[in-house]
């Protein structure tokens, strides 16, 4: 049998960096656990548009298509500022995104032990949290037509749609209950159901959906603002939260700082089953490209590892290994290894991001013994 295949897209900012350890962690595993992977690797983002002058080729969407999964690191840079909305680099993160129909998001936000510290609220607030944010990726404002800027008489009109179809609803919300079975057994479903008409059947559908084949979860409804509000209160409240496009987008990168460091996070994007019973998947950390560190050693290669190890456990059935690649990387933390955007005021000095990677294999290496 042939190795399963993983499409790197390392991207632009820190992406390439922290892929770099990544890198060094999917060799570990074939070198130690018989786990080996046909890596390829391709551009997207800006790195893509100066290369062909699309943020994602035809050809890089096509193998997309193919692998057996997708590693990405981050798009974005102030120097795409200027280009058109149709070639910013983000165009080619939404194309994998809606193209590869990758509508569940997960965005897991954990706090390790020795971080909580790190977060700006109270250590007891985030210490031992353990949440899970499931984001529909693929519908919503994000895609919702009509679109765009148009003149109306003299002034100009900015127009994006929410919309949502029953079956896009009852999708991501068998995500959802499906994960809450093997975590807590609770789901919490926010939309805003007092004045959006699609969170009205955001509501109805999500509602059914449980009454009908998940009446063992536990399901509550927070309007979105609530749950903000909740979320930043008393967070260890939730198990799983189910959500829309853009309060996903929101709700998650408040989740994420509640950890401590956005550089912490790791995610997955996942769609139907092909045709080898793998869902198609896309792995990615949830900071953005950082361009303001980017190449110079600083960032934290963390949310990236992390999101090999979802990678292992949602796409190729190594719940053992993937739990192994968390270990280390708690131990790392709990030894005090840190990356400088881990670091207090009166810290001790930053690790660098292969330092870093190179702990984390050290601690997978000592986990063999
Ligand atoms: C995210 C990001 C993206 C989004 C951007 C880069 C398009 O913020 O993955 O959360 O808005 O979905
Ligand atoms: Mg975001």
């Amino acid at each position: 049998m042939s190795n399963p295949s993983l499409l790197i897209l390392p991207g632009d900012g820190i992406g390439p960096e922290v892929m770099t350890e990544v890198r060094k962690v999917i060799d570990w595993y074939g070198a130690n656990r018989g786990l080996s992977f046909d890596v390829s690797e391709d551009l997207v983002g800006g790195a893509a548009y100066d290369a062909h002058g699309a943020p994602l080729s035809d050809e890089t969407m096509a193998r997309a298509q193919d692998a057996d999964a997708v590693l990405l690191g981050a798009v974005g840079g102030p120097q795409y500022d200027v280009l058109d909305f149709s070639l910013k680099p983000e165009r080619g993160l939404l194309r994998l995104r809606k193209e590869m129909d990758l509508f569940a998001n997960l965005r897991p936000a954990q706090c390790f032990d020795a971080l909580a510290d790190f977060s700006s609220l109270k250590a007891d607030v985030v210490g031992g949290l353990d949440i899970m944010i499931v984001r529909e990726l693929t519908s919503g404002v994000y895609f919702g037509e009509p679109r765009g800027i148009h003149k109306e008489g003299n002034e100009r009109v900015g127009i994006n749609t929410q919309r949502y179809t029953e079956s896009e609803i009852a999708r991501v919300a068998r995500s959802a209950f499906e994960l809450a079975r093997k975590r807590d057994n609770r789901v919490c479903s926010m939309e805003k159901a007092n004045v959006m008409e699609s969170g009205v059947l955001w509501r109805d559908v999500v509602t059914e959906i449980h009454a009908a084949e998940y009446s063992d979860v536990e399901l509550s409804h927070m309007y979105a603002d609530a749950g903000a509000m909740q979320l930043t209160r008393w967070p260890k409240q939730f198990d799983v939260i189910v959500t829309d496009n853009l309060f996903g987008d929101l709700l998650s990168d408040l989740a994420a700082m509640l950890t401590g460091s956005l550089g912490m996070l790791p995610s997955a994007s996942l769609g139907a089953p092909m045709a080898n019973g793998r869902p198609k998947a896309l792995y990615e950390p949830v900071h953005g490209s950082a361009p303001d560190i980017a190449g110079q050693g600083k960032a934290n290669p963390i949310a990236c590892i992390l999101s090999f190890a979802m990678a292992l456990r949602y796409s190729f059935d190594q719940g053992e290994e993937a739990t192994r690649l968390e270990d280390a990387v708690e131990a790392v933390l709990a030894d005090g290894l840190r990356t400088a955007d881990l670091i207090g005021e009166e810290g001790r000095a930053p690790v660098s991001t292969s330092e870093m990677g190179d702990a984390v294999l050290a601690k997978l290496t000592s986990s063999l013994s």
